[in-house]
């Protein structure tokens, strides 16, 4: 008897193992692993000479260029381009930088030229535009910062009421409305004009409709990077609205910003485009 329970012993544990080996054999189609997802590469890229016409980024200082660049760099995986060659921006990551801005190898360049000459070389452009009071806060801040990029500065009653500070304020505000209305009357090429608070609102879709103009299909790999990326390392992290401090500075110091944003606005509306936004007033 107990040879018996042995042999029985044994049979079970042959069952057992077979059961086993086929379990085993069938793991790959049994369980289910967690599939791996591609993770889109966000690589950003030089193109080959001659590949895009020049088109210009054309905005006013302090208007959020370098931002938009970022996204537009994101979004396409093509490095933007710049007439400025600024090495602090080289060295920060856009490669493009440094490019020959004729040379075809960006998808747009960043300038704030009021320049006719210059104008006549892009067969596109990309008009930035952005409340001017904002954009002066913006570019008084990275001045005073000593150009730093990231930079923003106490406005203490002593700078603000200095005559550089107020020269600074009145030249910024004068070159706004004198980048607004050289483009929007003299460039005869294409023209998008896009609004800095509608992306900085809606960023994504903002940046599609940029990518149609520029007739760069979207990728929804590039799309991905550019919604995990959306800041970058340039941009500041200011909220000015028309109750800050800065905001009523400016607007004592320019009395007549009010009648520039109407007048720009004018030429805006005329060709179609939204108006000067009037930045929302405090929360
Ligand atoms: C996009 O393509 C159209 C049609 O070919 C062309 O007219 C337009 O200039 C292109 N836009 C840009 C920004 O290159």
């Amino acid at each position: 008897m107990p040879e018996l329970i042995g042999l029985r012993a044994r049979f079970f544990m042959v069952i057992v193992m077979a059961l086993l080996m086929v379990v085993v054999n069938n793991v790959p189609s049994v369980i289910h692993f967690p599939i791996v997802k591609r993770v889109p590469s966000c690589a950003v890229n030089l193109a080959a000479p001659h590949t895009y016409p020049p088109v210009a980024l054309i905005s006013a200082p302090g208007s959020g260029n370098t931002w938009v660049r970022h996204l537009l760099e994101q979004a396409t995986g093509s490095f933007t381009g710049s007439v400025f060659e600024d090495p602090e921006l080289f060295e920060g990551g856009f490669i493009g930088e440094l490019e020959d801005w004729k040379s075809g190898t960006t998808i747009v360049v960043k300038t704030h030229t009021r320049n006719i000459h210059q104008m006549k070389h892009y067969s596109a452009a990309i008009l930035l535009v952005r409340n001017p009071v904002t954009s002066a806060i913006s570019e008084c801040n990275r001045l005073l910062a000593d150009q730093r990029h990231l930079g923003t500065v106490e406005w203490d009653e002593e700078t603000v009421q200095s005559p550089e500070f107020v020269s600074l304020i009145q030249e910024t505000i004068d070159r706004w409305e004198d980048v607004m209305t050289t483009w929007l009357t003299l460039f005869t090429g294409p023209l998008y004009v896009v609004n800095y608070e509608d992306i900085v609102d809606n960023t994504v879709p903002e940046m599609g409709n940029m990518l149609r103009f520029l007739n760069v299909s979207e990728d929804v790999g590039r799309m991905e990077c550019l919604k995990s990326n959306i800041e970058g390392r340039f941009h500041r992290h200011v909220v000015h609205d028309q109750n800050s401090v800065e905001f009523k500075v400016v607007l004592h110091i320019v009395g007549d910003v009010e009648v520039r944003m109407a007048r720009v606005s004018s030429l805006l509306t005329r060709r179609g485009f939204k108006p000067v936004d009037p930045v929302r007033t405090g929360a």
